[in-house]
């Protein structure tokens, strides 16, 4: 149909979140509260969900797929700490090759099926001087680099509007009361801003000293797309950096993603811990 020719591309495609909405609300009744979305190394969380259902991503309609060998990615939904979350076991890279709305078709399927909270973590590089590896931060604001916005396309108002505000894309509330936990608990967080860009390559000295000098304390491969839709949709987002390596001109040695996910998973206790927390206060 010539209407079809010269349609815009859309930025969603309402009728496949519905399928997988329907599909999903076949296997369990859990109303999830929040959505979790863990970082590379940092899925040991999962060990503390009481599971009660679990869907492998390729039996989910129009599910992305894991492109990672070995990594069956997984839905699950279950209890964490008397809370009804749904978890992503599994992320979604563009990296990868997948689109935006790939990327982040599971925060909208997450929200539809009733979360109102979204939960990020992420590994990544360190540029604040005070930041060390195992480190871990806050995330309090973002600087969006990747080269191409999940929210470009038609908008469909019913979702979000198509202009949305974004003052506070990480609740305030939520860093404060995290930063009071981690008090509590004698762990050391600090709080600050991360970039968001496609990688796959880590950054070279004069990008890590251009992305310090813009702003950032953090940089990654992840979140913020993730983030931009939550925010679209009315979602309150909180996210935690941990450190793995440092992009700090006189510290800086060669990063191997292996190094990335050790440092990752020996902060992941301290993460976890502050997630579960967090979540049962909220
Ligand atoms: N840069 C980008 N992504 C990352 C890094 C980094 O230094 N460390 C872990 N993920």
């Amino acid at each position: 149909m010539k209407d079809n020719i010269f349609a815009l591309m859309q930025n969603i495609d309402l009728q496949k979140l519905n399928e997988t909405v329907a599909f999903i609300q076949t296997k369990t009744d859990l109303k999830p509260y929040a959505g979790i979305i863990l970082g590379s190394g940092l899925g040991g969380l999962v060990d503390d969900l009481t599971v009660s259902c679990s869907l492998p991503y390729e039996e989910i309609p129009n599910f992305p797929v894991s492109t990672v060998k070995g990594h069956g990615g997984k839905l699950l939904f279950g209890m964490l700490n008397g809370k009804p979350v749904v978890m992503l076991s599994g992320r979604f890279h563009y990296y990868e090759g997948y689109t935006m709305q790939e990327v982040t078709f599971p925060v909208r399927v997450m929200k539809m099926l009733g979360a109102e909270v979204l939960m990020l973590s992420n590994a990544a590089g360190g540029m604040n001087k005070n930041f060390k590896v195992g480190d871990l931060m806050i995330i309090n604001d973002h600087i969006n680099l990747f080269p191409e916005h999940p929210l470009r396309g038609r908008n469909d108002e019913t979702m979000g509007p198509r202009f949305p505000d974004m003052t506070e894309p990480y609740d305030l509330d939520f860093v404060k009361r995290a930063k009071a936990l981690a008090v509590k608990h004698d762990i050391l967080v600090h709080e600050g801003v991360y970039i968001g860009l496609q990688g796959p390559t880590f950054e070279t000295k004069a990008e890590y000293r251009f992305l310090h000098v813009i702003g950032g304390d953090t940089v990654g491969m992840s979140t913020v797309p993730e983030n931009i839709v939550a925010r679209h949709m009315g979602m309150k987002v909180f996210g935690m950096s941990v450190v793995t390596d440092l992009g700090i001109r006189e510290e800086m040695n060669e990063i191997t993603h292996e190094e990335v996910l050790e440092a990752a998973n020996a902060a992941a206790p301290k993460m976890a811990l502050l997630f579960k927390e967090l979540l049962g206060e909220i």
